[in-house]
């Protein structure tokens, strides 16, 4: 039997929904707020910074880009011991960081460009970092101001067990170093591209999602991407607001156990 005619009618939405952010052929986004309002910051930083340390790139070049590839695995079973923050730093720094400064774009004259690519470099993504056991940093969550290459600080606090809450009971989310949580400020992506920079953002933060796998495999860690959470409680524990920034990963990271079945 051929259930394509089922899905369409049962999820009509969806195809609605993917309408609304089609290019067509003439047609002129008069609702666009691209060059008529300002664009949306990049640049914002609340409350306190916490500076990492400076990251050790040399510690991921042993391993090949093929290499990180063919070896990546989810992983959903860690070690309990701590990580060192220069390895978070330089987790952050492979996976999210600043890798070129270019002048004179959208009337900047020092604008990053990072470590994966994003739809009109205009980097929706948002990096927030629940600390559970990293020496030298208290358990908190905090945000990667990546510009600064530093966290911000957003609550202190063990938040293991609200996040596998979160995350419909999933016990990996909570038994890594850390989680990290990938939202995106779609309205960045919307300033220029409507209603298509849903679907951007959206992809902008699996490209982010995939560096984390990489750079975790080149460190010698390992990590899941978990998709499956209450978005409202996520927000809740990352103090943001859903409305304006949506969450769509969510990826612990720990030193992979061995013999652990996944
Ligand atoms: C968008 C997305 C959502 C996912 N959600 C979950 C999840 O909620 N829980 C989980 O344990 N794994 C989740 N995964 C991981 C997949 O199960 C995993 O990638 C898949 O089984 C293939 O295994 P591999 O990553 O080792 O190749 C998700 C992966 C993606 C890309």
């Amino acid at each position: 039997m051929d259930y394509r005619e089922v899905f369409v009618r049962e999820y009509s939405d969806i195809v609605r929904l993917d309408r609304l952010t089609w290019i067509r052929r003439g047609y002129i986004d008069r609702s666009s707020l691209y060059r008529r309002v300002p664009m949306p910051d990049l640049f914002s930083v609340s409350g306190e910074l916490i500076p990492l340390p400076k990251p050790r790139v040399d510690s991921a070049s042993r391993v090949s880009v093929a290499e990180a590839l063919l070896s990546r695995r989810s992983v959903r079973c860690f070690e309990d011991t701590p990580i060192p923050l220069d390895k978070l730093s330089t987790l952050l720094y492979l996976a999210f960081g600043v890798s070129k400064v270019e002048p004179g774009v959208y009337g900047y004259s020092r604008f990053p460009l990072r470590t994966f690519p994003s739809a009109g470099a205009l980097q929706p993504q948002e990096v927030y970092v629940a600390v559970f056991r990293v020496e030298g940093i208290d358990p908190g969550v905090y945000r990667y101001v990546f510009h600064r290459h530093s966290l911000e600080v957003r609550a202190r606090g063990d938040f293991g067990s609200s996040l596998v809450s979160a995350a419909l009971d999933q016990d990996h989310v909570g038994e890594g170093n850390i989680a990290v949580a990938i939202t995106v400020r779609w309205i960045r992506s919307s300033w220029k591209y409507g209603r298509r920079g849903y679907k951007y953002s959206l992809l902008d933060a699996g490209f982010a999602g995939e560096n984390l796998y990489l750079a975790s495999q080149a460190l010698g860690l390992g990590t899941c991407a978990v998709g499956a959470f209450y978005e409202e409680d996520l927000c809740r524990i990352l103090r943001v607001d859903c409305s304006t920034e949506i969450p769509v990963l969510l990826m612990p990271v720990g030193v992979p156990r061995s013999g652990c079945d996944y």
